[in-house]
């Protein structure tokens, strides 16, 4: 038993913020971000709605197309870093929305590599048999956790969402071939938002030292972020007797254009062999890899047969990469 894609959903809010928005809040220009980074322009989520809101959107462009309806999914796993509130998890909302009657679901926070996780996990229930069918999606407004006051960070993100369909299947050549999937706490101390958890609860100090948002070494991520998105696509890759060559696509998570370069020249990839998307999106944390994943597939870029990598590195450190061979 596999388990295979059959649908792709994805949502970008209408509203942009420009490089040009930016150095009108912090000491920046546009040709330092696009060289640094490759992001031109970003989306912000209306403040009055939540993650659940961009999810369900991507989640109803599956259904729009999809032979199954939502009465008929049995879990959804929605992979964030930021849930509409902290109880109860935002897959909640989702379900009702969506009146998906007959599932169970939960939030998965896996930071940039929470949908990675969340595909892998899906597959697993999808593979023993327990159920036909999942809803995978990773969503993110990381502009309610970011500082626009802090050029280090209010670059880089943006708000999206990316979903897919996971259905069972019997062809075993077929869907979700492995995975590799790692943790390590080292990168507590480089990448975190402190406040607002049980160890720091939500105060007018925690408040006043902005500990609500986004904190980020750059250069100490970048670096494990090139080390560790390269080992575990290698990895992937050669326990499955494949190489970079063999390759039809690799959609990287989309946190810096230098870290998906620098990935794709270890794996020597070409060009066309990698999904870039990051220009118009910036990194939308979990929302990054269903989103470049469903705008390709609208694109109709991807081929029954096709070898499909995917490779994320994010908070926690957490590292993972998915095979696929594209079912559809
Ligand atoms: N605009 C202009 N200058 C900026 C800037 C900005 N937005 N941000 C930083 N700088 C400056 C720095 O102050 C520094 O100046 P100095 O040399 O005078 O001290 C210089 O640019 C270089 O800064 P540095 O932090 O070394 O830049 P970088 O090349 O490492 O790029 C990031 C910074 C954040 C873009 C990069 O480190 C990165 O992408 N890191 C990983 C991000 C990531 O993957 N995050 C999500 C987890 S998956």
């Amino acid at each position: 038993m596999r388990a295979i894609i059959t649908g792709l959903g994805h949502y970008s809010p209408e509203e942009k913020l420009t490089n040009k928005d930016l150095e009108k809040l912090v000491d920046t220009n546009d040709e330092w971000i696009r060289v640094r980074t490759g992001i031109a322009e970003r989306s912000i989520l209306d403040k009055a709605k939540g993650t659940s809101y961009m999810a369900l959107r991507a989640a109803r462009m599956i259904f729009e197309q999809s032979a199954v309806s939502p009465e008929e999914i049995e879990l959804i796993i929605l992979a964030t870093i930021t849930p509409d509130m902290p109880v109860p998890s935002a897959a909640s909302v989702i379900q009702k929305e969506l009146g998906a009657h007959r599932c169970w679901g939960f939030d998965l926070n896996g930071g940039c590599t929470g949908f990675v996780y969340a595909l892998a996990t899906a597959s697993q229930f999808i593979e023993t048999g327990r159920y036909k069918n999942a809803l995978v999606i990773g969503a993110d407004k990381m502009s309610c956790i970011i500082n626009y006051e802090d050029r280090n960070t209010c670059v880089i993100f943006g708000d999206g969402a990316g979903a897919v369909l996971l259905e069972q299947s019997t062809e075993s050549d077929r869907g979700i071939i492995d995975f590799d999937l790692h943790l390590d706490g080292i990168g507590i101390e480089y990448l975190n938002v402190l406040g607002g958890g049980s160890l720091h609860p939500a105060t007018m100090d925690t408040v006043q030292q902005k500990m609500h948002y986004v904190y980020q070494d750059g250069k100490t991520v970048f670096k494990y972020a090139v080390k560790g998105m390269c080992s575990v696509s290698e990895e992937v890759l050669k326990r499955n007797g494949l190489s970079g060559k063999d390759l039809n696509y690799l959609i990287p998570h989309q946190a810096n254009l230098r870290i998906i370069d620098a990935v794709a020249k270890k794996l020597r990839l070409t060009p066309e062999q990698v999904i870039i998307n990051i220009e118009k999106y910036g990194n939308t944390t979990a929302a990054t890899i269903p989103l470049a994943m469903s705008e390709a597939h609208q694109q109709h870029k991807f081929k029954k047969d096709d070898w499909v990598l995917l490779s994320a590195f994010g908070a926690g450190f957490t590292w993972g990469s998915v095979l696929l061979k594209w079912a559809i």
